[in-house]
């Protein structure tokens, strides 16, 4: 068991130069339970001078760990992976009653979590520099060698989102450490215990003080302190693309790499297998209650084959569990929203929809946050819900009459992360692929992340740079270059 660090009022600690340390704030931000609104704790709303301290303290530890052998940095790692699997249970735990994730779903982000940890070690170990030769270049001579190494960029500020409060903290935090680098962790506030959680294991894997330290806060009121603050090297974001853009507004000469916001589409053409399409679409689409970056949140079908998918597709729906984790004898598909918020939205783009003539072919009601898988038919593209991100569990049907069609839609949206495109026929899987502004097209799958070492990454208002576990190392790292000038 592992105990996270309170004070005596009960408010949990930061981790900062490799202690557990109490806020001289007497802000405290109490975090309730999406499920029942029970009390979990209670975390710091940090000043800025402990958000100065935190990156101070970040840099000068850097120092030194950048010139720790690498195969110190990736035991730690090792080990880290090992103490997320033998906490599994109490940690899983934690995420069903902070962010009300499914068990299933909740098991499955800590063992990738592991898994991520575990490649990230052995990736680092098996990358290595280049060397040069001058010649290679019109009128050089063999007299100049270039060695370049991969330099660590300094302090890394990680900042996670509510839905994977522990694989997207640990996604920015292994490959910032195991180059050299140190990390100021910010955890989204409702998913921050599970972050100090993280950030606990990793202290207990050995990493030294000062390379790993956390700040709690809103980020509405820390937020734009911390991403402008001088000490930070590089900012890796994974959120919304309404924060992700006043970041990047706000911020100067410093690298940012940032996951954002989607609108993925699943292309359904007509000679699609029908039963495949639709298992991937509702598997795509709801998991999570659809609280997912990458869920499918748009299906565009031709019209030949139309009926017949949403026929396909509405039998899966009804047979979605619903419920609250807490009570459910089974696993549920369909959970609690985040909060009354995110909830309102998504009835908001429900509501929206049908006085604009789109026709509910299940669910489409709220108890509470507990919103009904809900099909929607019908859907034009002059509805909120063929163009916005509910994060909630809603999925729209638009109905095209070619695959060009789909192609069009699918890029008029402002978010480029992923789409699907499901046809048994290659050259057209093709077609379609090479036209979509996305990162990834999946062909006969739906929009998903994994695996991790898979290129990651957004275009258009989904995201900058590219994540990955190697491509996330070389986001973190620079070249650097030492010529050798020879005399001849
Ligand atoms: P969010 O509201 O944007 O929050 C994300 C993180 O940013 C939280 O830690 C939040 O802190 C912090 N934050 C808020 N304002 C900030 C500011 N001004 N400066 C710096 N940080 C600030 O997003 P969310 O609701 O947690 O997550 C859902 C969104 O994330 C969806 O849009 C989803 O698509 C996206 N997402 C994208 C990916 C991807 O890889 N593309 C993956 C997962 C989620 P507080 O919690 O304290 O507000
Ligand atoms: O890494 C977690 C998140 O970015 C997306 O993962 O599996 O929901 O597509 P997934």
């Amino acid at each position: 068991m592992i105990e996270l660090i309170k004070n005596e009022k009960g408010i949990f600690k930061n981790l900062i130069n490799g202690k557990w340390k109490d806020s001289t704030t007497e802000s405290t931000i109490t975090i309730l339970s999406p499920l029942d609104n029970s009390e979990l704790g209670k975390i710091n709303a940090m000043t800025r001078e402990e958000v100065d301290e935190a990156i101070e303290t970040a840099k000068i530890a850097q120092v030194v760990w950048r010139s720790t052998p690498l195969n110190e940095r990736t035991d730690i790692l090792y080990k880290a992976a090992d103490l997320l699997e033998s906490n599994l249970d109490e940690l899983v735990q934690l995420l069903i009653m902070e962010i009300g994730k499914d068990k299933n779903s909740a098991i499955s982000e800590v063992n990738r979590t592991a898994d991520f940890i575990r490649f990230t070690a052995d990736i680092a170990k098996n990358m290595g520099g280049e060397s040069i030769s001058g010649d290679n270049f019109p009128g050089y001579k063999r007299n100049k060698v270039s060695i370049v190494t991969r330099e660590p960029l300094g302090v890394i500020l990680a900042i996670s989102p509510f839905n994977y409060p522990v694989n997207l903290a640990a996604s920015k935090i292994a490959p910032a450490i195991v180059t050299g680098n140190s990390v100021v962790f910010k955890p989204a506030t409702q998913g921050a215990l599970s972050g100090l959680y993280l950030a606990k294991i990793f202290e207990m894997a050995g990493v030294p003080a000062g390379i790993l330290n956390t700040v709690t806060g809103r980020g509405s009121e820390i937020g734009d302190y911390i991403v402008t603050h001088k000490g930070i090297n590089f900012v890796n974001f994974t959120g919304s693309t309404e924060v992700g853009h006043r970041i990047s507004n706000i911020t100067s000469m410093v690298p940012l790499l940032m996951e954002l916001g989607g609108k993925d589409a699943a292309i359904v053409l007509k000679d699609a297998d029908l039963d495949l399409t639709a298992k991937n679409i509702v598997a795509g689409a709801y998991s999570y209650s659809g609280q997912r970056c990458t869920a499918v949140k748009r299906v565009l079908v031709v019209n030949e084959v139309a009926d017949q998918l949403v026929e396909k597709v509405k039998i899966l729906v009804e047979q979605l569990k619903v419920g609250n984790p807490l009570t459910s004898k089974d696993n549920v598909d369909i959970v609690p929203l985040i909060n009354s918020k995110a909830a309102d939205f998504v009835m908001e783009l429900i509501q929206d929809a049908i006085e604009k003539g789109a026709k509910v072919l299940s669910g489409g009601t709220r108890k509470e946050n507990l919103i009904q898988p809900t099909l929607m038919d019908n859907v034009t593209v002059d509805m909120r819900l063929a163009w916005e991100e509910p994060f909630g569990p809603v999925l729209p049907i638009i109905r095209v009459k070619d695959a060009d069609e789909a192609i069009i839609i699918a890029n008029q949206s402002e978010y480029g992360l992923q789409s699907s495109v499901f046809t048994q026929n290659i050259n057209d899987a093709f077609y379609v692929a090479d036209k979509l502004e996305v990162g990834t097209v999946q062909v006969n799958n739906k929009t998903e992340r994994g695996p991790d070492h898979f290129p990651f990454l957004g275009v258009k208002s989904s995201g900058v740079g590219t994540q990955g576990i190697r491509y996330s190392i070389e986001a973190m790292t620079r070249p650097k270059a030492t010529v050798i000038n020879i005399t001849q």
